[in-house]
C-alpha cells in the first residue's frame, strides 16, 4: 500500500493506479477503523479493480464544542487494517494540506443540511460535503463507498453529487453492528462499561417501532411515541432526535407508505451516537 499526505501526489498516484478503464473505489474515513469501516473496504474490493481510502480527521465538520481534539487517533492500527484488507492507495493529508489558509469556499446542500443531525451539530454537513468534495476532486474515483450507520450523511452526499453532476456513482453499505445490536463507530471507544450497556436503548427503540411496523402499524405519530417511550426508559441517555422521515429528502413523513428512515440520536454522557433503520 502507497501512502501519500499531499494533494498533488495523491492526485497523480490515483490516476496512475487504474490505467486502461479499470474502476478505481473509494472509501473515505475519519480513522479509529472498526468493522464497519472494514465492510466499506471489502464492498469497494468487491466493486472495483483498484481500492483508495482515505483517513482524515476533517475539522471543518467538528463544532467548537466537539470531540476534534480527542477523536482518537491510531494511524499505524490503521494503516495495518488497511493494508491487511487490500487497500492499494491511502490518502493521510495534514489539516493545512486540506485547508490553506485563507480557504473560503465550501459545497453545501441547502435545505437537507438542516435535518437531523445539523439541529445539534449547526455546519456539520457542510463541513462534511465540502471535504468529501474536495476528496472526490483529489482522488478522482469511480465508485465511492459510505455507510448506512450516517444516513442523513448518505442522503446528503447522494444529492450533492446529482446536483453538481459529481462524476462518482455512491454505494452505501449496510450498518455493522456489535453483537449486542449496539451500531459499531469510533465513538464507542468513549463509553465506560455502563454507558456501554445503556447505549444499546438507540437500537433497541429502533427494533421496536421496527417490530411495530411489521405488525402493521403505519401511522409515524404512534410509531414514533413508542420508539421514544422505549428510549426514555433508558434515563442515563439523553435523547437528541427521535424522527421518522423520507431517506432522500430527509422531511418528516406522516404515514408509512414506502422506505421510509427511522432516525434516532443520543448523548450517552458527554457522548453523542447515531443509529437509524429502514422500514418498507
Ligand atoms: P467516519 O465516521 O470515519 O466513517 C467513515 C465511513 O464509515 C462512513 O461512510 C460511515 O457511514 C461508515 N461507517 C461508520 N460506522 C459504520 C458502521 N457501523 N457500519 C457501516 N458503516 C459505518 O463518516 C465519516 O467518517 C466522515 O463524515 C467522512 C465521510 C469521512 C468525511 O469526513
Amino acid at each position: 500500500m502507497n501512502i501519500y499526505t499531499s494533494v498533488d501526489a495523491m492526485r497523480t498516484a490515483s490516476r496512475a493506479a487504474h490505467p486502461n478503464g479499470q474502476r478505481l473505489g473509494f472509501v473515505p474515513t475519519m480513522g479509529a477503523l472498526h468493522q464497519g469501516h472494514l465492510a466499506l473496504v471489502r464492498a469497494a474490493k468487491a466493486q472495483s479493480d483498484v481500492v483508495a481510502a482515505s483517513i482524515f480527521v476533517n475539522p471543518l465538520q467538528f463544532g467548537p464544542k466537539e470531540d476534534l481534539n480527542k477523536y482518537p487517533r491510531n494511524f499505524e492500527r490503521d494503516r495495518k487494517l488497511l493494508e491487511t484488507e487490500g487497500v492499494a492507495i491511502l490518502f493521510a493529508p495534514s489539516v493545512d494540506e486540506m485547508y490553506p489558509e485563507k480557504a473560503i469556499a465550501y459545497v453545501n446542500v441547502e435545505g437537507l443540511s438542516d435535518r437531523l443531525d445539523s439541529k445539534s451539530r449547526p455546519g456539520h454537513f457542510r463541513g462534511v460535503t465540502t471535504v468529501v468534495s474536495k476528496l472526490f476532486h483529489i482522488v478522482e474515483p469511480d465508485l465511492a463507498f459510505f455507510g448506512q450507520k450516517d444516513a442523513a450523511q448518505v442522503a446528503i452526499i447522494r444529492r450533492m453529487v446529482r446536483d453538481l453532476n459529481v462524476p462518482v456513482e455512491i454505494v452505501v453499505c449496510p450498518i455493522v453492528r456489535e453483537p449486542d445490536g449496539l451500531a459499531m463507530s469510533s465513538r464507542n471507544a468513549y463509553l465506560d462499561v455502563q454507558q456501554r450497556k445503556s447505549a444499546r436503548v438507540l437500537h433497541r427503540s429502533l427494533l421496536y417501532v421496527q417490530k411495530l411496523f411489521q405488525q402493521g402499524e403505519r401511522d409515524a405519530g404512534r410509531l414514533l411515541a413508542a420508539g421514544k417511550e422505549v428510549f426514555s426508559q433508558e434515563p442515563s441517555v439523553r435523547a437528541d432526535y427521535f424522527e421518522i422521515v423520507n431517506p432522500e429528502t430527509l422531511e418528516p413523513v406522516a404515514e408509512i407508505t414506502q422506505r421510509t428512515l427511522v432516525a434516532a440520536a443520543g448523548f450517552v454522557g458527554n457522548t453523542r451516537l447515531i443509529d437509524n433503520i429502514l422500514l418498507g
